[in-house]
């Protein structure tokens, strides 16, 4: 059964100690007063949009495990492919195909859910300098898609997938949720935009909204534009002389079933409604070792060959990430589980397995 968490302490007591001094407490009191009406019943059926890709493919299996009911958006294409949900069949799961661009197609899939788990975007830096347009349609638009269809469904809680790429370069650590926003990137401003649009729709409508903001995450069918696949694809495929950018950004990394435990937590913390939450580790590696690290658990000797078309313009770089989970404890009880060579070592182990590693390609540079 899925792991459910009503018994807040804080919202008993906002019962009880309730009244309008400050803002402070209004918004405490409208938290709590959603909570009430947003309980979520047995055998819940939820939404994951982007279900298809790596985050949500594991999400999926996950609330499956949970005996969650689960509705999976694809990205609608000509193949009928669905992606990493291609070899999955489950009795709880009912796979859709569409675009979360189309408020039509929103507002048909939202109808009969619970809870969205909203993942679907465009999410690579370098592709987002030349198809901008496409990261505020498919990131902004669909981000209001998605929130306005729930709004109409009465959807019970909507979990928005934002990045740690909005706090760009850090000005202090660790990153706590209070850190400024850097537009560093398109991506970045499109998430920007994306979590402010939901924001807008908890504050003038009182949608049970939570932005769900995970640091870097890794793990088995990551997309190759991300550094640890890169890595470990060109190890794995007998190069010694390992392309890539800058060896100097920190990144706090976190296994993806640590990143998919965060999703479920919260969207069962009532405390969490109207809040953004972080998904990290608490800890920074540069890339350079994080290189060196894989390459010792590889047993691989390797050198390091700059790549220069895999450099950001300077400015856009995110030099440092190192993100604050203090609020997540606090809400959820959650830290991770995984130490990062665990999730280092499964992961290795699922991109060497040929059968999966034929699937990437390891002699372009991936966007
Ligand atoms: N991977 C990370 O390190 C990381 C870190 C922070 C946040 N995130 C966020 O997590 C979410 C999932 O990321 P991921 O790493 O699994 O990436 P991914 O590219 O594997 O998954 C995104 C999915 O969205 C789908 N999609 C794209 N456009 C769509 C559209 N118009 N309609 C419907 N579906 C569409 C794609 O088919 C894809 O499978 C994203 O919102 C991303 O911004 C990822």
């Amino acid at each position: 059964m899925p792991i459910r968490n009503w018994g807040y302490p804080e919202r008993v007591e906002f019962s009880h100690k309730f009244s309008l001094q400050n803002h402070s407490t209004l918004s405490l009191y409208k938290k709590w007063k959603m909570s009430r009406f947003n309980r979520l019943s047995e055998n819940t059926k939820v939404l994951v949009t982007g279900a298809d890709g790596f985050i949500g493919s594991h999400l999926t299996e996950m609330l499956l495990d949970q005996g969650y009911q689960v509705k999976a958006l694809c990205y609608y294409n000509s193949f009928n492919s669905w992606g990493w949900l291609d070899g999955i069949r489950h009795s709880h799961l009912e796979i859709v195909s569409g675009d979360v661009r189309d408020p039509h197609f929103c507002k048909h899939i939202t109808r009969d859910v619970e809870i969205i788990f909203h993942l679907a975007a465009l999410i690579a830096i370098p592709y987002s300098y030349v198809a901008p347009d496409s990261y505020v349609d498919t990131n902004v638009k669909g981000t209001l898609n998605i929130c306005q269809a729930a709004k109409e469904s009465g959807v019970k809680r909507v979990l928005v997938t934002s990045t740690s790429e909005v706090y760009g370069t850090a000005q202090y650590v660790p990153i706590d949720e209070n850190h400024p926003r850097q537009p560093q990137s398109p991506y970045s401003a499109s998430k920007i935009g994306a979590d402010a649009m939901a924001m807008s729709f908890y504050n003038a409508f009182s949608l049970p909204v939570v932005i769900v903001r995970p640091f870097n995450t890794y793990g088995p069918r990551q997309s190759a534009r991300a550094v640890i696949p890169t890595i470990i694809i060109q190890i794995a495929n007998g190069m010694r002389e390992i392309k890539l950018g800058d060896l100097s950004p920190t990144r706090d990394f976190n296994f993806v079933k640590d990143t998919c435990r965060g999703f479920i937590a919260l969207s069962t913390c009532d405390a969490a409604i109207g809040e953004e939450v972080n998904i990290a580790s608490n800890y920074e590696i540069s890339v350079r070792d994080i290189l060196q690290l894989i390459a010792r658990i590889m047993g691989a000797d390797v050198n390091f060959v700059e790549d220069t078309q895999r450099l950001r313009p300077e400015n856009s770089e995110v030099f440092r990430l190192w993100g604050a989970n203090a609020k997540m404890k606090s809400l959820t009880g959650l830290e991770p589980a995984y130490a990062l060579e665990t999730g280092l070592r499964e992961t290795i182990e699922w991109f060497t397995n040929p059968d999966n590693l034929t699937m990437y390609k390891a002699d372009i540079y991936n966007v």
